[in-house]
């Protein structure tokens, strides 16, 4: 830890001998860990990262983080399956209710209220209450929220309400940043509890999208990491142009070669936070790609994909694309791909994703399984627009849990921000409760359940979307 770098100090002035020097290194040493201590303590966040301090970030977290996945499951699903975890709804709600000091939240767009349907949707009530909450908090701690610069005024609804009610909001263009969108989707409450997924700040990510993410509580050193890219988005808010490169505060020690070591739940973890696109990355961060590459690589047995999109059209879409193909061929790594359909999917992407699922031959144990996972609507649930599908974004192998806020399509590692909880137990004896055994169970639980329908060689969308 902190002695790493005075170690180094150390060689630098080590030239000359003398007693002197010595004293003057013990008092610089003794002043120094004074100072690390009290920032640690006080204001971790404040921590410059070019002090090597991974050792006490760990520290601050030992045998505290809880981490617990939540799901929407759409009004109307049932599963045979006793796989099941708390709402995403009921997560937000104790968030907002324990928040002390702070709540930042990164996210796409605003819809908490039905104002942009014209349905008169019940289901609707649950995204009004965490508005609410967030109203009533706004007056009384620090409300930070950084948003896609909205694109109509239905979107600046909430946020106008937010405004009023003494929140800060900041519009992040990145459409004439990157050429893309603010698609990240995360919270961070009193520096200590995060909540990263697929869902939106939208009514329907709650009662009418089948979305997915994880809360964890009490956890300073990752919350304190997801901040950093927090007030990345936080500064684009008011800049009209990327800084390159970032200033060293936005800069982490923790990325895929070197993650977080800390228990969750009390199991020993390996952690970090991945961010696209790479211009957002400052210095020491895991872009996704490479995030997404590396863990599909790193399988030994499975890597099962549950994501809306996929469409390899961009060069950087390729390379996952290949990866695997790759593994399935090289190490007979098992593959299954969980896709969505709904009303704007592509027929383009099917002629990918029949691609992928011909690569297949049991003589030489290839096995890539594509299928398609359908929301079933009641003709009342069928005039809520852009609700009613699979809105996942994770992936699950036999090592490690990766969910992140994204579709995977190619533009997305371009220009599209977003970020990811990579949550590495390999470590872990079998007998321990793991972050990727409860996402697998998830996987399977929707993979063999009757929403999901195989794609054939001959499949095509009408068949299997349009029911
Ligand atoms: C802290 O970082 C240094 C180098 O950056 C590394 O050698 C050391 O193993 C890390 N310690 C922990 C506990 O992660
Ligand atoms: C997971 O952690 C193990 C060490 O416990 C490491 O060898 C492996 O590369 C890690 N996997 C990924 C995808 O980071
Ligand atoms: C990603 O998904 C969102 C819905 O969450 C959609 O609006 C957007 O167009 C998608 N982006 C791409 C690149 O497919
Ligand atoms: C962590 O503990 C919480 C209860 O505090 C539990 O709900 C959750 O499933 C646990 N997570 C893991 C990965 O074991
Ligand atoms: C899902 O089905 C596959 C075979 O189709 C089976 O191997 C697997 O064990 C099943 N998983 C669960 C959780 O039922
Ligand atoms: C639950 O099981 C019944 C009976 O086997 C089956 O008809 C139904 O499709 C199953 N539902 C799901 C979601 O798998």
């Amino acid at each position: 830890m902190a002695d790493v770098d005075l170690r180094n100090r150390e060689n630098l002035l080590k030239p000359q001998t003398c007693s002197r020097c010595i004293l003057i290194i013990t008092c610089l040493t003794a002043v120094l860990l004074m100072i690390f201590s009290i920032q640690t303590l006080i204001i971790p966040s404040l921590i410059s990262s070019d002090v090597k301090i991974n050792a006490t970030f760990a520290h601050t977290c030992t045998g505290k983080c809880r981490l617990v996945l939540v799901e929407s499951i759409p009004v109307g699903m049932q599963f045979n399956s006793s796989v099941g975890h708390p709402s995403i709804y009921q997560v937000w709600q104790v968030l907002l209710s324990e928040a002390q000091s702070s709540v930042d939240i990164a996210s796409f767009y605003w819809t908490l209220t039905n104002e942009d349907t014209h349905t008169h949707e019940p289901t609707a009530s649950w995204g009004e209450k965490i508005l609410q909450d967030l109203v009533e908090l706004s007056g009384k701690i620090s409300v930070r929220i950084a948003v896609n610069t909205p694109q109509n005024k239905q979107q600046q609804r909430d946020l106008q309400m937010l405004i009023s009610a003494g929140a800060d909001v900041r519009d992040v263009n990145m459409q004439d940043l990157t050429s893309g969108v603010l698609h990240t989707k995360f919270w961070v409450v009193d520096k200590k509890h995060i909540y990263i997924g697929s869902a939106n700040m939208d009514w329907r990510s709650l009662t009418q999208v089948k979305e997915l993410g994880a809360v964890v509580y009490d956890c300073e050193c990752l919350a304190d990491d997801l901040q950093k890219i927090f007030e990345a988005y936080w500064f684009l808010g008011n800049s009209k142009t990327i800084p390159a490169p970032w200033p060293s505060q936005y800069a982490t020690d923790f990325n895929k070669d070197t993650p977080m070591q800390l228990p969750i739940n009390g199991t020993d973890s390996r952690v970090y936070l991945s961010s696209a696109p790479p211009s957002l990355c400052a210095e020491g961060r895991t872009p996704d790609l490479q995030a997404i590459l590396s863990i599909i690589n790193d399988a030994q047995q499975f890597v099962y994909i549950a994501v809306m999109n996929y469409l390899p059209t961009i060069e950087y879409w390729a390379d996952i694309d290949t990866e695997l193909r790759r593994v399935a061929f090289e190490k007979n790594i098992h593959v299954c791909l969980l896709i969505s359909c709904w009303d704007s999917t592509s027929a383009i992407m099917f002629s990918f994703l029949r691609s992928l699922a011909s690569v297949q031959d049991s003589k030489s144990g290839l096995d890539i399984q594509v299928k398609i996972f359908i929301v079933p609507s009641s003709p009342s649930q069928k005039q809520i627009p852009f609700a009613r599908v699979n809105h996942n974004k994770y992936m699950v192998t036999d090592r490690v849990a990766y969910i992140g806020t994204s579709n995977w399509s190619g533009d997305y590692f371009l220009n599209t921000a977003g970020s990811a909880l990579v949550v590495n137990q390999t470590s872990a004896s079998s007998s321990e409760s793991t972050v990727k055994d409860q996402l697998q169970a998830v996987f399977e639980r929707d993979w063999n359940s009757s929403y999901s329908t195989p794609i054939k060689h001959n499949s095509n969308l009408e068949d299997i979307c349009r029911v």
